[in-house]
């Protein structure tokens, strides 16, 4: 190598060095921005969706007397059933299965909720008559106002069975 070529190579060196050294700096900062922005978002409060605000939980199902004792009616909007029972109480259950969560429909020639998936059954209370569900279907909060029913889609109540107190009924007309 010539004294000229040497001379060349060590102009080009420090310069190659101090653009690497910029760019791994530029490159820190991106970083540091990155966990800076991860570190905001973590530690600021977490804003409800909107179905978890009240106002869209509560589904209106509708008078008292639209529902007849004995029948189940599906809400496509809350994702649950409103069961009437014969006694005239009512159960809002969840459509999912307690096994691994499919899609329970309502067979209506049968009485039953049937799971397409590995046919764990349960009456019109929730409560398992075919396993291997391993517990009733959850069930949301019902209230009945001025004689209309209505569902909070908001949270939902798990239970190991059905129990006479989960009813809500009526009042009774005087
Ligand atoms: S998911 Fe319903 S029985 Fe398995």
């Amino acid at each position: 190598m010539s004294k000229q070529d040497k001379a060349k190579t060590t102009e080009v060196e420090p310069s190659r060095r101090s653009f690497l050294t910029k760019l791994w700096i530029g490159l820190g900062f991106v970083a540091l921005i990155e966990i800076a922005g991860i570190v905001i978002a973590f530690l600021r409060p977490r804003r409800p969706r909107l179905s978890e605000t009240n106002s869209e939980a509560i589904i209106t199902a509708g008078p008292v007397d639209s529902f007849t004792p004995g029948s189940v009616t599906a809400f496509i909007r809350g994702r649950f059933y409103l069961s009437r029972l014969e006694e005239g109480g009512f159960l809002a259950l969840s459509r999912k299965c307690t096994h691994l969560g499919c899609t329970v429909p309502w067979i209506e020639k049968d009485k039953k909720f049937e799971c397409p998936c590995h046919a764990s059954a349960f009456d019109i209370t929730g409560d398992v008559i075919n396993p291997p569900a391993p517990r009733a279907l959850d069930i949301y909060q019902v209230f009945i106002e001025n004689n209309i029913v209505k569902v909070n889609t908001g949270k939902l109540i798990k239970r190991s069975e059905f129990r006479a107190e989960q009813v809500v009924y009526p009042e009774k007309k005087v």
